[in-house]
């Protein structure tokens, strides 16, 4: 585990930019609100037939995943490629840190290659963090999931997909279902829910599955899962993270389907227009029936195209806040110098 005494800070320029995007966590309305309004121009672009935009052209952009992933690292990759970046995806599991390389020569030796910005997964909570406050000053620094601490861009697709499909945050009913201790998804998710002043979020899961704090995030939480569905506008169902599970914590998956499964039958208790979201991987039949998944109300592909086009948006933005800072910086030398 690395320390995480600055989460939120280190991310911001002086003046409050995006320099690097670690975590939702403390970061103002007004700049989740910019994210999204930004990944909804580029979102109409992939709708398009030239698909690319100059914005990071002649920058170089490594993907640095240290633990598996579909959907995240192939979105990151058509993010920066559709902001015209030149793209290095370092596979790790023939890399040398299976050597015994450390992360910190890894990204150093990485850094003396001139990139520009590191998309980084890792397994340890707040890695991202230690890269950009310790590693490699002046590199931008990615997200793509800490260990069980954060995903703030799957929780900013989440919240893209929800005001695209339901408006305004503020008169949303919505409910985060599954394992949420284990999820670094839902943590953003919540942090981000909270901050852009949805009326009322939920949770519901079994007590074995909730963190200790979980009220601390302004949420009411259910056991129940049709009393917790009641009205509610969003599901956003969560993947059993079984990997992440260090006792038993469950009597069985299909113990758990009957009594926490999304099924049509369950959401009969949600508003009639509610929306279905996942992140992925699915368990079907665990978290969700097939029928749920693949039918109407289902938004979960929404979600995988959304990917795009929020990373397109945060690799701009902190592309364009790294480089404030060089120019206030340069300024600042050169003040000092005269
Ligand atoms: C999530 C992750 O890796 O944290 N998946 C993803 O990024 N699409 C959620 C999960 O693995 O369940």
């Amino acid at each position: 585990m690395f320390e995480t005494k600055h989460p939120y800070r280190v991310q911001l320029t002086e003046t409050g930019q995006l320099k690097h995007f670690i975590t939702t966590e403390g970061l103002p309305r007004a700049l989740l609100t910019e994210i999204l309004d930004t990944a909804d121009s580029f979102v109409d672009m992939g709708a398009q037939q030239v698909k690319k935009v100059p914005l990071l052209r002649g920058r170089t952009v490594a993907n640095l995943f240290f633990e598996n992933s579909t959907r995240t690292l192939s979105t990151f990759e058509l993010a920066a490629k559709r902001l015209s970046a030149d793209v290095l995806n370092l596979n790790i599991a023939t890399s040398s840190t299976k050597k015994g390389e450390t992360l910190k020569d890894t990204l150093m030796t990485l850094a003396a290659m001139q990139s520009d910005m590191f998309v980084v997964r890792h397994s340890d909570s707040g890695a991202a963090h230690f890269i950009a406050s310790e590693v490699t000053p002046g590199v931008a620094i990615i997200n793509a999931g800490d260990g069980r601490h954060a995903h703030p861009t799957q929780a900013m697709l989440d919240m893209l997909t929800i005001r695209r499909h339901k408006g305004d945050f503020t008169k949303l009913r919505i409910a985060v279902v599954g394992d949420v201790l284990h999820s670094r998804v839902a943590r953003s998710q919540l942090h981000a829910l909270r901050t852009l002043g949805v009326a009322e979020v939920r949770v519901i899961a079994p007590r074995t599955l909730l963190p200790r704090d979980v009220e601390s995030f302004g949420v009411k939480v259910y056991q129940d899962l049709t009393e917790g569905l009641r009205d509610v506008d969003v599901v956003m169902t969560l993947r059993l993270q079984r990997e992440r599970m260090t006792s038993a914590l469950l009597p069985s998956e299909s113990e758990y389907f009957k009594l926490y499964g999304i099924t049509d039958d369950r959401l009969a208790f949600a508003h009639p227009d509610a929306i279905v979201m996942h992140p992925g991987p699915i368990n079907r039949g665990v978290e969700i029936s097939s029928a749920v998944a693949d039918g109407k109300r289902s938004v979960i592909l929404d979600q995988v195209t959304n990917g795009i086009a929020v990373r397109m948006a945060v690799m701009s933005m902190a592309m364009g806040g790294q480089q404030a800072e060089r120019q206030a910086r340069a300024a600042a030398e050169e003040g000092a110098g005269q």
